[in-house]
């Protein structure tokens, strides 16, 4: 990993050296976690990969300061959570976004489109109106007005995922964390969400701290590829070299387990 001095290469997210057991039962604790050290940089992408159970998602919820790790530190643009406020880390927090696994799941059925994106805005409707089109229009809904007052269970699941993925750049971050975003989706859709998904880094230089255990999507999407097994970051480096030439074993088998990659 390049290491530079000047100011704008500072890693947007840095994780050194983290940590995290869960107890199990009374007397087993289980290690999610171990002393993982990973960087994302501004614009970059990092696929995060590994089996189930791997503890990607327990990284990616240390990272979005959901769950706070038993050792070592989280920074997101040079600020080190842990010496936050609340609402310092409040503020800080809206530069970095996660996107589920499930739109179902993460969008209240209760409210409708317009809803759901001026809360995430945090704007009343009159001021909120033009920039929920916008949001809505930047994710491939149009005409924006023909979604705004549906509710989610009014939209198809490649639709649910678009408009997540509109309210997590509603506070324009210049982070988001997708942990396994394709995988409640159709796999008619998913080539058009993950489309979407390049085209807004692009558009807007975005990072990307991209979890999954499809290694494929890795290859198609990442600049970087960190490998996890058992709560360990393995192996890290740009996605050629690593699933080209994976030097861990793991990593050897996972590449070899996807048919047109191996
Ligand atoms: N809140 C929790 N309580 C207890 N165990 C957990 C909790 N969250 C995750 N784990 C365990 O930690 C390990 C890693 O889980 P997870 O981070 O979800 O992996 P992945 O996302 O790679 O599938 C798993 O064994 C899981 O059962
Ligand atoms: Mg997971």
């Amino acid at each position: 990993m390049t290491v530079s001095s000047t100011a704008s290469s500072q890693p947007l997210l840095v994780l050194d050296h983290v940590s995290k057991s869960f107890r199990q039962g009374r007397h087993q604790v289980l290690h999610a976690v171990r002393d993982v050290s990973l960087t994302v940089h501004a614009g970059e992408i990092v696929a995060l990969v590994g089996e189930s159970g791997s503890g990607k998602t327990t990284l990616g919820r240390i990272a979005l300061g959901l769950l706070k790790p038993d050792q070592g530190r989280v920074s997101f643009d040079g600020h080190d959570f842990s010496a936050l406020a609340p609402e310092q880390f409040r503020a800080l927090r809206t530069g970095m976004q996660p996107i589920f696994q499930d739109p179902t799941a993460s969008l209240n059925p209760r409210r409708t489109v317009r809803e759901l994106l001026l809360q995430a805005l945090w704007k009343t409707p009159d001021a909120g109106a033009a920039r929920c089109v916008r949001l809505l229009e930047d994710v491939g809904l149009r005409p924006a007005l023909q979604y705004l007052d549906r509710y989610p269970h009014e939209l198809s699941g490649g639709q649910r995922q678009r408009v997540s993925i509109a309210r997590s750049l509603a506070m324009e971050p210049r982070l988001i964390i997708a942990d396994e975003p394709l995988s409640g989706a159709d796999v008619s859709i998913r080539g058009q969400i993950l489309n979407l998904m390049l085209d807004i880094q692009r558009s807007r230089n975005v990072a990307y701290l991209m979890i999954t255990h499809d290694i494929s999507i890795a290859r198609a999407f990442a600049d970087r590829v960190a490998v996890m097994m058992q709560g360990e970051l393995v192996e890290v480096g740009p996605s050629q070299q690593v699933l080209r030439q994976p030097s861990h074993a793991y990593t050897k088998r996972l590449v070899a387990a996807v048919p047109a990659l191996g």
